[in-house]
C-alpha cells in the first residue's frame, strides 16, 4: 500500500521532474525552488532570472533567450533638468517576447499572427517566485499595474521616483517580455499638486514634460502607452477631469504630441473601460480618435479596452472590438478580467481578437486571482496557488 501511494506521487509529479530530473520547458532552479537542478537529457538548465531556471532544448543553450530587437534602445537620461530620478535607466531591450514556452498561451497566440498576450504586474506580485515564473514562462507581455501612475513616477512637481517602473521594466526586459506603459491622463492616481493647477499655461508645461520625461526614460522599450485614460462617460461624452476642465479636449492633442515626440516608434493609446459591445461609449471614443486623428495628422494609434466584465459579456466582445477598430486604428483588450471567470467568456474574447484583425494582442489584469482589484469575484486564469483555472486551459485548448 504504501509502495502504491508512492508511485501514485511519482506519477503525479511526472510533470514537471522524472526521477530527480526536469523535463523540457520545466523549472530547474531559482530563488524558492526546491525541486529538481538537473534537465532530462538533450536539454539544458538555463537561467531566466533570478527565481527561475528552465529546461530549454539542446545541450548547449545561450544564456539568453532574446530575439533580435525590433526596435532600437537608448539609454538616454530623461531631458528634464529638474528630474531626480532614484536609479539609472534600464539598459537592455525589450522585443517580441520570450523564446521559451511553446505551449504558453503567449506563443500559442503569437502563432496566430497576434503580437502578445500579457498580464499586469509590479515587484510585489514578480518578487513572488512562483509569480515570476508563471509572468516568465505562461505570459508574453507586462503592463504596470500602478508603478508607472502619475502618483508614482511625479509624485512632486519636477522631482521623479523612477524605482517601481525601473524595477517593471528591467523585469521584463531581461526575460524578453514585450511592455505597455500605463498611464499618463488619468483622474485617478495622481498627485495632489495636479489639482491645484487651474490656469492652461501650467498644465500644458505640466503635461508635456511628464510624459517627455517619462516616455524618455524608456523610449526604445515600450511597444505602447495608454496615453489617455478614461475620459469618456457611458454617453459617449468627454469626462471632465482635472485635465479637461482647465484644457477642454486640447488635453488629449498636448498629451499625445508630447508622447509622439518622445517616443515615435511606440504606439499611443486611448483606454477605457465599457468598451465591451457596440454601445454609446465606444461609438465616442471612435469619434474622439477620428477627431484627433484628422487633418492627416495620426495622433491615436490604438484604443485599449480594458474588459472589466462579468459572465454573458463575451459573446459582445468582437462586435465592440470591430465596431472600436472602425476608428481606422488597432485595438486591444488591456486589461481583462472577468467575474467567476467562466470559460465561455474568456474563450468568447480570446476569439474576438483572433477574428479581428486590427487586434493585436490581449493583457489580462493580474495573475491569481487573490492579487485582482477584484480579488472577490475570484476573475483571473490562475487561482491563489498558482493552478490554472479551467478557463486558462480552455483558452489553450482553444489556441
Ligand atoms: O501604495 C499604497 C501603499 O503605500 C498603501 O499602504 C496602501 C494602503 O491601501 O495603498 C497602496 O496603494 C494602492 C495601490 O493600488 C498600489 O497597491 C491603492 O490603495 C489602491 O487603490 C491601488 O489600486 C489600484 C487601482 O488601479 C487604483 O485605482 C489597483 O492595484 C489597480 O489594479 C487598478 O488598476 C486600474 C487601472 O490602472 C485602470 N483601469 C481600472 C483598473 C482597476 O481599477
Amino acid at each position: 500500500m504504501q509502495k502504491s501511494i508512492a508511485f501514485f506521487a511519482l506519477v503525479a509529479a511526472l510533470p514537471t521532474a522524472v526521477f530527480g530530473q526536469s523535463q523540457v520547458w520545466g523549472q530547474c532552479g531559482g530563488i524558492g525552488w526546491t525541486g529538481p537542478t538537473t534537465c532530462v537529457s538533450g536539454s539544458s538548465c538555463v537561467k531566466q532570472n533570478d527565481y527561475y531556471s528552465q529546461c530549454l532544448p539542446g545541450a548547449s543553450v545561450p544564456t539568453t533567450t532574446t530575439p533580435p530587437p525590433t526596435t532600437t534602445t537608448t539609454t538616454t537620461p530623461p531631458t528634464s533638468s529638474s528630474t531626480s530620478p532614484t536609479t539609472s535607466a534600464p539598459t537592455t531591450t525589450a522585443t517580441t517576447g520570450p523564446v521559451t514556452n511553446p505551449n504558453s498561451v503567449h506563443q500559442k497566440f503569437k502563432a496566430h499572427g497576434k503580437l502578445y498576450f500579457g498580464t499586469c504586474s509590479d515587484s510585489n506580485r514578480f518578487n513572488n517566485a512562483q509569480g515570476a515564473n508563471i509572468t516568465v514562462t505562461d505570459f508574453g507581455q507586462v503592463t504596470p499595474e500602478n508603478s508607472m501612475k502619475w502618483d508614482a513616477t511625479e509624485p512632486n512637481r519636477g522631482s521623479y521616483n523612477f524605482g517601481g517602473s525601473d524595477a517593471l521594466v528591467n523585469f521584463a526586459t531581461t526575460n524578453g517580455l514585450m511592455l505597455r506603459g500605463h498611464t499618463f491622463l488619468w483622474a485617478q492616481q495622481i498627485p495632489g499638486w495636479i489639482n491645484n493647477i487651474k490656469d492652461a499655461a501650467t498644465m500644458t508645461t505640466v503635461i508635456q514634460d511628464h510624459i517627455r520625461t517619462v516616455m524618455t526614460r524608456y523610449k526604445g522599450k515600450v511597444y505602447g502607452w495608454d496615453i489617455v485614460n478614461e475620459h469618456i462617460n457611458e454617453d459617449g461624452s468627454i469626462k471632465s477631469t482635472p485635465f479637461t476642465q482647465v484644457l477642454g479636449n486640447d488635453a488629449f492633442r498636448i498629451a499625445f504630441q508630447a508622447a509622439r515626440a518622445a517616443d515615435p516608434d511606440a504606439k499611443l493609446y486611448i483606454n477605457d473601460y465599457n468598451l465591451d459591445s457596440n454601445n454609446a461609449k465606444v461609438q465616442g471614443i471612435v469619434r474622439l480618435v477620428q477627431q484627433l486623428n484628422a487633418n492627416g495628422t495620426k495622433l491615436v494609434d490604438g484604443i485599449g479596452s480594458q474588459a472589466h466584465i462579468t459572465g454573458g459579456q463575451g459573446s459582445t466582445a468582437q462586435a465592440a472590438l470591430t465596431a472600436l477598430a472602425a476608428a481606422g486604428v488597432e485595438v486591444a483588450i488591456t486589461e481583462l478580467d472577468i467575474a467567476q471567470a467562466p470559460s465561455a467568456d474568456y474563450t468568447a474574447v480570446v476569439r474576438a481578437c483572433l477574428n479581428v484583425p486590427a487586434c493585436v494582442g490581449i493583457t489580462v489584469w493580474g495573475v491569481r486571482d487573490p492579487d485582482s482589484w477584484r480579488a472577490s469575484t475570484n476573475p483571473l486564469l490562475f487561482d491563489a496557488n498558482f493552478q490554472p483555472k479551467p478557463a486558462y486551459n480552455a483558452i489553450l485548448a482553444m489556441l
